[in-house]
């Protein structure tokens, strides 16, 4: 027997999950899927356990992807501040660790127990455990099937998010359900993920387990992608560290990543030590700024060794303008295996950016990471699946 509803939502995550409460508690009766056999358990493991739910500069020009405007509505309509207020209103304590980055004081469980009594409240019928069979498309109708059961909506929601780390259940399901229905892919590939450096690249292998501030930027095709000052941090194969992360969802095969050490240091700061300070090395001077390890490393890969005072105003200006832009050529990233986001996804250029419907196929909804939106690291991901799952909820 096939059960029927308003509305069914694939997914059960932080998009599906808020989508569904928001519906339910428009009175629509909503059937909410996942195949793992719990709930959210991205947000379950977010911002180390602790869910870093939002970030409160959250705007358009936070998120990358192929139709740039498409995101401005819906988090126009549903602000930080929204899903702050709900979070105060469940008593969750939060705080502020930095740049914006709101976390809860206790536990990420907060932020699903939240989410499934919002979903209670709407009488939403959750169902996990159980893959999606199949789905197909008549009269004005979605069917699922689902286990040994089957169930129909006019309104079907894609929430099953992106493929990024697939061994937490992770699956390129939307993207084979768009096509289903004609939908656009744009290639999705991993991002916010720690990127490699291929094996002649020895620095980083010596400085496995340093960490230092820096600001990361991209040079090639890249080229135009914000630069992010925050730590970076060496690995035994690579790059990795938020400024890292952040840079990664630009970096395309090619690309190279500079990293400018000591970011505090005005131009000619080099030049103005000699004067100064002529009977220092330089590696006492990086190592008032970086960790021990990586003044040594930097200082033997430029070549300087000897007092201040007896290198050259162009040997120090042509240092300085390297520890500005340090050269790293990436061959490639730890894939999605490790990647905290997938970019790219469903093309926004086929959806309303006012319902999340597809413009083409009435009835079908497309929220969260499914989408063609990527946020920064800091809380902006999980912002979107609130604003996107928002709009979709009052429109079903
Ligand atoms: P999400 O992936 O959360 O949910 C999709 C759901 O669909 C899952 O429950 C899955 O089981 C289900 N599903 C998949 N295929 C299915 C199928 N075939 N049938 C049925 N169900 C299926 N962001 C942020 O803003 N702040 C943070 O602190 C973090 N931290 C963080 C840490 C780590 C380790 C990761 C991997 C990611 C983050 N993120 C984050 C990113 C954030 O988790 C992500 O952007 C959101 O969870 C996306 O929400 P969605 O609901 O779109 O997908």
């Amino acid at each position: 027997m096939t059960a029927s509803y308003d509305a069914i939502v694939l997914g059960a995550g932080a998009a599906g999950l808020f989508c569904a409460a928001t519906a339910g508690q428009r009175g629509r009766r909503v059937l909410l899927l996942d195949h793992a056999a719990q709930v959210g358990k991205k947000i379950l493991i977010s911002g180390g356990g602790r869910c870093n739910f939002t970030n409160i500069h959250t705007g358009p020009d936070r998120y990358l992807s192929q139709n740039p405007h498409f995101a401005k509505s819906a988090l126009s309509r549903y602000t930080a501040q929204d899903f702050l207020a709900l979070v105060e209103s469940h008593g969750i304590a939060w705080h502020e660790k930095t740049l914006g980055q709101l976390f809860c004081d206790q536990s990420a469980r907060q932020i699903v127990a939240m989410l499934l009594e919002e979903c209670a409240k709407g009488g939403v019928e959750v169902h996990c455990g159980d893959a999606v069979g199949g789905v197909d498309h008549a009269d004005g109708a979605y069917r699922v099937r689902y286990g040994d059961s089957e169930a129909s909506a006019p309104a079907l929601v894609i929430a099953t998010g992106g493929p990024s780390i697939p061994k937490m259940g992770a699956s390129g399901f939307a993207y084979d359900l768009a096509r289903q229905f004609g939908l656009k892919v744009v290639q999705p590939r991993p991002a916010l993920v720690p990127l490699t450096l291929p094996g002649d690249d020895t620095l980083f292998r010596e400085l496995s387990g340093v960490s230092t501030e820096v600001i990361a930027r991209v040079e090639g095709k890249g080229k135009g992608a914000p630069a992010f000052r925050e730590a970076a941090l060496f690995t035994h194969r690579g790059l990795s560290g938020p400024a890292i992360l952040q840079i990664s969802s630009y970096w395309q095969r090619g690309d190279t990543v500079t990293t400018q050490f000591v970011p505090d240091r005005a131009e000619g700061w080099l030049k103005q030590a000699k004067r100064d300070r002529p009977k220092a090395t330089l590696r006492k001077l990086l190592s008032e700024d970086l960790p021990d390890r990586l003044s040594q490393a930097l200082c033997d890969r430029l070549g300087l060794a000897g007092d201040l005072g007896n290198l050259s105003d162009k040997a120090l200006g042509a240092a300085e303008a390297k520890l500005a832009r340090w050269p790293f050529v990436p061959d490639g990233s730890e894939g999605f295996a490790k990647a905290e986001v997938t970019a790219g996804g469903i093309d926004t250029r086929g959806i309303s950016s006012k319902t999340m419907e597809a413009l083409k196929v009435p009835g079908l909804y497309v929220i969260g990471e499914a989408a063609d939106v990527t946020g920064w690291l800091g809380g902006y991901n999980f912002q979107w699946a609130w604003a996107s799952a928002r709009a979709a909820g009052l429109a079903i």
